[in-house]
């Protein structure tokens, strides 16, 4: 194994968040080594790497079900000499007593854990955890964003199948390529080599996101959209047909009976597969009642997702021993890095203290007016801040002033990042104006991160709201674009905002 580490690639203390943050060459060695490992399976040395990373531990964190990618994680690193200790689910720990996400993280870094694999159902929360701990953190699975090991076992998949290579690579999609997140993962993934082509078909509602096929052909990815399955398989073979189960879970309002009506047409069965000779792959689970994979079609020559699942154990061995094979643990040092209390997103409003405060304030010498609040929501507000209890200027709360705004008046002198975020996502025009001595001394809007699901907006995780600039404004947490388009913001308001923001997302470093 010790021959890798003379290429000149490291991985040491290393974040895997995104699969967009593992360069070709990066993907290349993983996959080169995980094929190693695969040689030693077959002639039985497995066990010849038990002194790899002993001592070493694993925490896994799954917040969210899972077989596939817990159990790899722990095979791989019982295989290597390592130990694991972790949970599944929220039963028998005491996030079942309201502990938040980052008091989890800290114990497990208490507790000398020497990396973390986490799952969790909200967008984001995988970066944080990232920020939180000093140790290295591997996604398993943040909501519907990414699952970027399991883009890194399709891709190795991919290049067992293509004689150890990930060039010239045509794969084909299908079932629920909207919120399945290792579609957009692997897609990705694919972006790093020559020529990737993807065909895909399935119902409208379960599409290709129009944003991300437009971000994979600008990466130079060619997507092409097919009527049938059979359309795409006639243009994959010999390579791979990618299924995916529709993710019941994240889709609002829709019914069971509503999604096996889609997937008529786009069920995999044996006689789908006649004639063709694409491998049938699938990240699993197989939804057992749906059967987007019927049973007749696991008992073709095409079948390769089990196959495909082992993978997923050689090449995340693969990836703990590039990332732990070097001694570097940070120690615990029971403190938050300062730099995790705040965000960067307030957007500075003008006119601050530059006139005395106008007519929707003048009756207020020092407190706090919120302005520019969506019309029937200032009493939301002014319920949620419990004004009537600590205090409002007597002028009546829900006035409307000139348009269609409303606004709250307090005489509160402070509000803190619980209170700022719970009235963001209220009314996410609302402007916080600062007065002192009948002067609007401070005068901002909180932005908050437009993504419904993503961990910024779960208040008691107390997620600061952080964006980065790399030409599109995005959320330093889901990397979701933040849209200024329909607000009311000065362009020289927003310009000075992103003159303030990061290019890129930069490490906390302990
Ligand atoms: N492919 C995958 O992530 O499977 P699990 O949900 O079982 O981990």
């Amino acid at each position: 194994m010790h021959r890798y580490l003379d290429k000149g690639i490291d991985f040491s203390n290393r974040d895997i968040i995104s699969i967009t943050d593992l360069s070709r060459d990066e993907i290349l060695y993983l996959c080169e080594i995980a094929a190693d490992l695969w040689e030693r399976e077959k002639s039985e040395q497995r066990n010849a790497l038990r002194d790899e990373l002993k001592g070493k531990t694993l925490a896994y964190m799954f917040f969210e079900d899972s077989t596939r990618t817990r159990t790899s994680f722990n095979t791989a690193m019982r295989e290597l000499g390592g130990s694991r200790d972790g949970f599944s689910g929220k039963e028998g720990t005491s996030l079942q007593k309201k502990e938040s996400v980052r008091d989890t993280l800290m114990m497990y870094w208490a507790n000398h854990a020497d990396i973390i694999v986490m799952r969790h159902p909200n967008d984001g929360s995988v970066q944080w955890a990232a920020d939180v701990v000093g140790i290295p953190v591997i996604n398993g699975g943040d909501g519907k964003n990414e699952h970027p090991t399991q883009a890194l076992l399709d891709l190795f998949s991919l290049y067992l199948g293509n004689d150890q290579s990930l060039d010239n690579i045509r794969v084909g999609f299908g079932g629920d390529l909207a919120h399945g997140r290792t579609v957009h993962s692997l897609s990705l993934g694919l972006s790093h080599f020559q020529n990737p082509q993807i065909y895909w078909a399935t119902e409208d509602a379960l599409g290709m996101p129009k944003d991300l096929e437009q971000l994979l052909e600008s990466k130079g990815v060619k997507v092409f959209r097919e009527k049938t399955v059979q359309d795409v398989l006639s243009k994959v073979d010999p390579y791979s047909y990618y299924m995916t189960r529709p993710q019941l879970e994240r889709m609002k309002g829709i019914t069971q009976a509503q999604i096996e009506e889609l997937l008529k047409k786009y069920r995999i069965t044996k006689e789908t597969l006649r004639d063709h000779a694409a491998k049938l792959l699938h990240p699993l689970p197989v939804n057992s009642e749906l059967a987007e994979i019927e049973i007749s079609a696991y008992y073709t020559k095409n079948q390769g997702f089990f196959r495909q699942a082992e993978n997923g154990v050689l090449l995340r061995k693969a990836l703990l021993w590039s990332i732990l094979q070097t001694e570097s643990y940070t120690p615990f040092s029971g403190y938050l890095h300062p730099d995790l209390e705040h965000g960067n997103n307030r957007l500075v409003r003008h006119k601050t203290g530059k006139r005395k405060a106008g007519k929707f304030i003048d009756d207020i010498h020092s407190g706090i007016s919120i302005d520019h609040v969506a019309r029937g929501y200032a009493r939301l507000i002014a319920d949620k801040l419990q004004l009537s209890e600590r205090g409002y200027s007597s002028a009546p709360i829900d006035m409307e002033p000139k348009d269609d705004k409303s606004f709250v008046k307090s005489s509160l002198d402070t509000l803190t990042e619980r209170e700022l975020k719970q009235i963001a996502l209220i009314s996410p025009e609302a402007t916080i104006n600062i007065i002192k001595g009948g002067k609007v001394v401070e005068k901002f809007v909180y932005l908050l991160c437009q993504n419904d699901n993503c961990i910024t907006r779960v208040v008691t995780e107390d997620v600061p709201p952080k964006f980065y600039h790399d030409g599109t404004i995005r959320c330093r947490y889901c990397r979701k674009p933040y849209a200024f388009e329909g607000r009311k913001i000065q362009p020289k308001e927003k310009e000075a905002f992103i003159a303030g923001l990061p290019k890129v997302i930069v490490p906390i470093v302990y």
